[in-house]
């Protein structure tokens, strides 16, 4: 989502202020610079990682290909131009083809989709709206087919505007309790059969996989510490156990046994009202934003009513389990992940064996974190992972000026925790206020946060905070427009550690106005730099592609959103190119790559958005991308890329 929702600052602590920041800061990254090869072979050397199909395997080839060409690029693409209009656009030699849209059947028995005669019933038989992550699960080929998999998709967000035909300004204020249902049913998740067959991809509707998991109807068990907390009951939950639905369903991740992590982020939106000063639950709900209702659910679904429900707002901002494998599986809201605005939960596999989870807090000035479970994965018995993240230790981090990085445990017997909180629940549910005790490091909103098995490095998009005044290493930039990326090199390349190391690897914007005050490889071309990095993916070849969402800064950059192929390593670390453009008003997610990386599936969000949530309209809107019909609103949708004449994509 472009994050309307966070123009009210929450985190009112004091961000760290650095002295000496810029010297500490350059003297390291000369050093980093210097020892590249070093610590890149080092940390591979070392290196035990996981791929989307499971498998774990130390991986050294892509290194050893790039110490022996220092200078070439990892891609073999033209790129694009920067621009906007009502198409999507491609590099060269690659074809781009819609795979399925809003509305689309996912079942047998799915009623066609008719904009006009929407039911939350019919919703839930077809592919939601606003599609952001795509997780893909490898699955064997059927008879004739060259490819089959599960695509595990999240429907970020409703627009009320851009769905219903002739939906009034400002009719969110009015909205009907079939249009809140409607809107309750088109996000959560799509598992979603798809097979490849003569070069195109197309959906199994008969596939026994294929499953709706929305915010309307579905029940989502509430596992690990927080399990039954007093905070989280409600009237229709008197255990604490049980919630129904996900929601803002951003980002994501797929574990290394197959499930799939869901994460809640900008829940804050679906909430009405306020409780009175003195609840013990308000410090809380102003802490993340609650209230700030941009749907309106609560005028008709009172459990979206603080003052009704005061509870119901910490059952969610969770990252949710869910086993596509099994579609009568109930889904599991993991509490030992901690409660904050999730976008993302990248996996992978620590060498002592443990996974370790990668998680941004998409607010300005909010941190970064991440989880390391208590016990190893077991990568030859799914089932014996079923429940490895409901125990483990959550992680802040904290960027100190000297290039140091300090993952801080938020455990109850830390330092000031003790004393502040009741329990390890208590400090879950208010990961937020935890993290400022320690004194982590407020951040310029971070997005996805992606490990690189193969050089060991983790990157960090930290998309932009306009708010920042006061600029320190790990956020140089005041009033940061354009985002940057933060690499992290954890120590010794152990990815459970509580130290490491870390980088800019670039600062967002056009290198070319030197008011943006980017950083890029002077390699970039004038469309190979981007603005506001949101989702990145790293390819079966150990490739980095960053998408991007500006947002209504759009206009800041010259261009719609894309994807764009980064270099990390050798002499071109830090060139961008742009592989992929976005219809006007859309903002790009969910890269992911088959595992044999010959097809690139990405998630077109929004299109045709123009404006501030309650403003736009399907008669208004920039595009009617994909159908381009004027009887249809633009649609959402997934596209996958093949290249025209076979090969690895880009
Ligand atoms: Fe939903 Fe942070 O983007
Ligand atoms: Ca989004
Ligand atoms: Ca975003
Ligand atoms: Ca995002």
């Amino acid at each position: 989502m472009n994050q309307q929702g966070d123009n009210k600052v929450s985190n009112k602590t004091n961000s760290i202020s650095f002295n000496e920041v810029c010297e500490a800061r350059f003297s390291r990254r000369g050093f980093v610079k210097a020892g590249f090869a070093t610590t890149a072979a080092l940390a591979t050397s070392q290196l035990i990682g996981c791929g989307s199909d499971g498998s774990s395997k130390v991986q050294v080839t892509e290194n050893k290909w790039r110490e022996e060409n220092p200078y070439k690029s990892r891609y073999d693409f033209k790129e694009i131009e920067h621009g906007g209009d009502e198409y999507h656009h491609v590099a060269p030699d690659h074809e781009a083809a819609i795979l399925i849209r809003w509305g689309d059947a996912l079942f047998k028995d799915s009623p066609e989709f008719d904009p006009n005669t929407q039911t939350a019933k019919s919703q839930l038989k077809q592919f939601g709206y606003n599609n952001d992550y795509i997780g893909y699960l490898k699955l064997e080929p059927m008879r004739g087919q060259q490819a089959r998999a599960l695509l595990c998709v999240n429907h970020e967000y409703a627009i009320p505007g851009l769905m219903f035909p002739g939906f009034p300004e400002d009719g969110f204020k009015n909205i009907t309790k079939e249009q809140v249902q409607i809107t309750q049913a088109a996000v959560g998740n799509s598992i979603v059969e798809v097979g490849l067959k003569d070069g195109e991809w197309s959906v199994n509707t008969r596939s026994k996989y294929n499953r709706r998991i929305s915010a309307l109807d579905t029940e989502i068990e509430i596992t690990g510490p927080v399990r039954g907390s007093s905070r989280m009951k409600t009237s229709s939950d008197k255990r604490g156990k049980t919630v129904v639905g996900t929601l803002n369903n951003c980002a994501g991740g797929m574990t290394p046994w197959g499930t799939y992590l869901t994460c809640e982020e900008n829940f804050n939106d679906h909430f009405l009202g306020e409780v009175a000063d003195n609840h013990p639950e308000a410090e809380n709900h102003d802490r993340y934003n609650v209230g700030t209702n941009y749907t309106n659910w609560g005028l008709h679904d009172q459990r979206f009513d603080v003052t009704k429900e005061p509870n119901e707002p910490n059952r969610f901002g969770w990252v949710v389990e869910i086993d596509p494998l099994d579609p009568e599986s109930t889904p599991k809201k993991r509490t030992a992940l901690g409660r904050f605005k999730h976008e993302g939960g990248e996996c992978i596999v620590a060498k002592s064996g443990q996974l370790v989870v990668y998680m941004g807090d998409d607010q300005r000035f909010e941190y970064l974190y991440k989880f390391v479970s208590k016990d190893k994965v077991n990568l030859d018995s799914p089932r014996a992972n079923r429940d490895l993240l409901d125990e483990g230790t959550l992680y802040v981090a904290k960027f100190l000026e000297d290039g140091y990085l300090e993952w801080m445990p938020l455990v109850h017997d830390n330092g000031p925790l003790q004393a502040a909180f009741d329990s390890q629940a208590d400090i879950l549910i208010e990961a937020r206020r935890a993290a400022d005790l320690l004194g982590a490091t407020p951040l310029d909103r971070p997005e996805d946060v992606v490990p690189n098995k193969h050089n060991g490095k983790v990157y960090a998009m930290l998309t932009n905070n306009t708010k920042r005044q006061d600029p320190n290493p790990a956020n140089p930039r005041t009033e940061n427009y354009f985002g940057h990326i933060i690499e992290i090199s954890e120590l010794d390349g152990d990815f459970a550690s509580n130290t490491g190391y870390w980088d800019i690897l670039v600062k967002c914007g056009n290198p070319q106005v030197p008011s943006h005050q980017a950083d890029w490889n002077t390699e970039t071309s004038k469309n190979g730099w981007f603005a506001s990095p949101d989702n990145a993916v790293v390819d079966p070849d150990g490739r980095l592609w960053v998408t991007t969402d500006q947002g209504g800064k759009a206009f800041m950059s010259g261009t719609n959103d894309g994807l764009w192929a980064l270099e990390t390593d050798g002499a071109l670390r830090g060139t961008g190119k742009m592989f992929f453009r976005v219809p006007n008003g859309a903002e790009m997610c969910g890269p992911i790559f088959s595992d044999d990386g010959e097809t690139l599936f990405l998630a077109v969000q929004h299109p045709g958005d123009h404006g501030r949530i309650g403003e736009v309209r399907v008669e208004t809107a920039t595009t009617r991308w994909p159908d381009f019909n004027e009887n249809m609103p633009p649609r959402p949708s997934i596209v996958t890329i093949r290249k025209r004449n076979g090969g690895k994509v880009g």
